[in-house]
């Protein structure tokens, strides 16, 4: 190839895609760590700043595969059954997850066809650690930690009041279940040697080492009788739910009122 050819060549390419990116824009949600069933919307929009643009196709690509387009966009999301769902309005393909998975993470590409040329941007979408409910069960013979709806995979840590007892000291078994979504089911057990005292344990994220969740394994109330697979102490992210608490004391000082 001689020398004028390639120089041509050379300031000819970026001239060329240079135009064909100025008729047409292509615009993306910038990338989300979304909190863990929120919903998330991504939005891709197309634009033309001179002539008029004909859209042919818009589509939403999951890790390269077709989750929808501009034709199975729904005008009204409340019909629909499934956990996500496209919109489609004047030049704007929106996807919408309605309560964001696991599985759901990854990248995201929106692609274009247009009289004006085809393009495609990429956008994507992480999850925050997370821990739907942590409970902690006391039987006879073993204390169990269960952790649902985590998200990504934990390490359990066992403690007898303030005292690690990750060492190896104690044998713990667990067990993880993938669920549907994605989503992780982390089950721990731990022999039973000391009936007194609290015991706690703790998920610890096994890609960032933070702490996601903890529960703690309730006493018995007497010694002496143990119910043994009730769950009796429950929590959800971490914290406890005290609405049917006050819905039972509110309905008690209504019943009273009204046997008065
Ligand atoms: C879509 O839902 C809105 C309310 O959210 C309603 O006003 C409208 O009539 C619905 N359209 C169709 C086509 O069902
Ligand atoms: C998303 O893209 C990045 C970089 O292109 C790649 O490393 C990663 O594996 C992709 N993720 C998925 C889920 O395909
Ligand atoms: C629960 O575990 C934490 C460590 O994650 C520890 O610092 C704390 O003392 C424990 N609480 C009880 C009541 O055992
Ligand atoms: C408990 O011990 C394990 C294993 O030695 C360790 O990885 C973990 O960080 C400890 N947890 C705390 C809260 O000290």
């Amino acid at each position: 190839m001689d020398y004028t050819l390639l120089h041509t060549l050379v300031w000819l390419l970026p001239a060329v895609a240079f135009t064909t990116q100025e008729l047409v824009r292509l615009s993306v949600s910038p990338g989300i760590v979304a909190e863990c069933g929120k919903p998330v919307t991504l939005n891709c929009d197309a634009s033309s700043p001179g002539e008029e643009l004909s859209i042919k196709h818009m589509e939403w690509l999951q890790n390269g595969k077709s989750v929808c387009s501009m034709d199975t966009a729904i005008p009204n999301h409340t019909h629909s059954p499934s956990d996500f769902y496209c919109e489609y309005k004047q030049g704007q393909l929106s996807l919408i997850l309605k309560r964001v998975k696991p599985q759901e993470k990854g990248n995201y590409t929106c692609k274009l066809h247009s009289n004006q040329g085809a393009l495609s941007k990429k956008t994507t979408v992480e999850l925050q650690e997370c821990c739907g409910i942590a409970e902690g069960v006391r039987t006879t013979d073993r204390l169990t930690c269960t952790f649902k709806h985590v998200y990504p995979d934990g390490d359990v840590h066992w403690f007898h009041g303030s005292h690690n007892l990750s060492d190896g000291s104690v044998e713990q078994h667990t067990s993880k279940q993938v669920e549907e979504g994605g989503w992780l089911t982390i089950r721990s057990d731990l022999e039973r040697k000391s009936s007194h005292g609290p015991y706690n344990c703790s998920l610890m994220s096994t890609t960032s080492g933070r702490h996601i969740a903890s529960t703690l394994v309730p006493n018995p109330k007497s010694p002496g009788r143990v119910r043994s697979q009730q769950p009796s102490h429950k929590a959800r992210n971490g914290v406890g739910s005290l609405g049917p608490i006050w819905t039972l004391l509110c309905f008690s000082v209504l019943l009273v009122a009204t046997l008065n």
